[in-house]
């Protein structure tokens, strides 16, 4: 059995793909103490090589440090861990840095508190080649002293954002963010669809397409506040002037391969939102 170091600048890493490869190369790169377990254990030889411990299983990676991170695909294999960890997680922190769903995050907590273990969850907002960068953002919510006691280590691997108390915070986050750039990327390859339909050549209109995306980028703190004190400025134009360009966008865009974007759908929340008198508010009064 390896055993805890007790250090706080050990860490274990249970899952070495993508994700968990990467980080356990950041932090041995910082000096950190790293074992590594992986279902298949061919995957962590370049990283044994590199100076990483290897634990024959993952209660044995566990019980080598008091920090663990669980780099796995999903919540399912995250359960079947915490499963075969169960005897030897008590008084470990256990981060979970995968993608699912609050109700997933809730039920790992659960299972890890209940074997002895403070459980933080996790989310990856980066591409593997960004973590130990600035660019890597990754973010945290469970017991505020675990993240505390283990923020140095973790801010090893990027920008470190804890957001609450709740284990699902995170998670509800990550999935939203991941949400946003679903939408905002189909949104543009469905204006390059049009565009490539009309035989305009998609990379001169990349940078019109870069100035109107910035739009909205540069409103996202000021619709924010708007949300949030429910006062919806006419902005950039009013709802009776947005409702017959959404009628010619409908239009141009019918029978695209990507759909109009529930366009049909904008315009009634639009038609309903005049209808009760928000004619003059901004397009964010259909929030309401
Ligand atoms: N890659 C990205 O760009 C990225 C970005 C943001 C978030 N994420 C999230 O980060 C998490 C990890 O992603 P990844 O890209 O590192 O995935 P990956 O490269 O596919 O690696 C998955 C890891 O999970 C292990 N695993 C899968 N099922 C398991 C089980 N039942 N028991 C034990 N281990 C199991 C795999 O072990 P084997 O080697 O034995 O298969 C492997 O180590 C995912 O939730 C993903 O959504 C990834």
């Amino acid at each position: 059995m390896i055993e805890s170091t007790g250090s706080a600048t050990a860490v274990s890493i249970l899952g070495t793909g993508a994700i968990g490869g990467k980080i356990a190369q950041t932090m041995l790169a910082a000096g950190t103490t790293v074992t590594v377990w992986n279902r298949t254990p061919e995957r962590t030889d370049a990283l044994a090589a590199r100076g990483s411990a290897r634990a024959p299983s993952a209660a044995e990676a566990v019980a080598a440090s008091p920090l663990v991170l669980v780099c796995v695909t999903d919540y399912a294999a995250v359960d079947a861990v915490l499963e075969a960890t169960a005897d030897t997680i008590a008084g470990r922190t256990i981060v979970a840095l995968t993608t699912g769903s609050p109700a997933e995050a809730h039920q790992a907590a659960h299972k890890a508190e209940q074997a002895g273990a403070a459980y933080l969850d996790g989310g990856v907002q980066t591409e593997p080649e960004n973590i130990g960068s600035n660019a890597a953002t990754f973010l945290y919510s469970g017991p505020r002293s675990a993240f505390e006691e283990h923020r140095a280590t973790l801010e090893t691997l990027g920008s470190a954002q804890y957001l609450g108390a709740d284990p699902a915070a995170a998670a509800v986050q990550d999935l939203t963010l991941f949400g946003l750039w679903y939408d905002a990327q189909v949104a543009y390859l469905r204006a390059l669809e049009t565009i490539r339909s009309t035989g305009i050549d998609v990379e001169d209109f990349a940078p019109l397409a870069a100035t109107q995306l910035g739009h909205v980028v540069h409103a996202t703190a000021g619709t924010a506040h708007e949300v949030k004190t429910r006062s919806f400025p006419r902005g950039p134009a009013d709802l009776t002037e947005h409702g017959p360009v959404l009628e010619q966008l409908i239009e141009l865009r019918r029978g695209q391969h990507l759909g109009n974007g529930a366009l049909d759908h904008i315009h009634h929340l639009v038609q309903q939102r005049i209808e009760l008198g928000h004619g003059r508010e901004g397009l964010t009064t259909i929030i309401e």
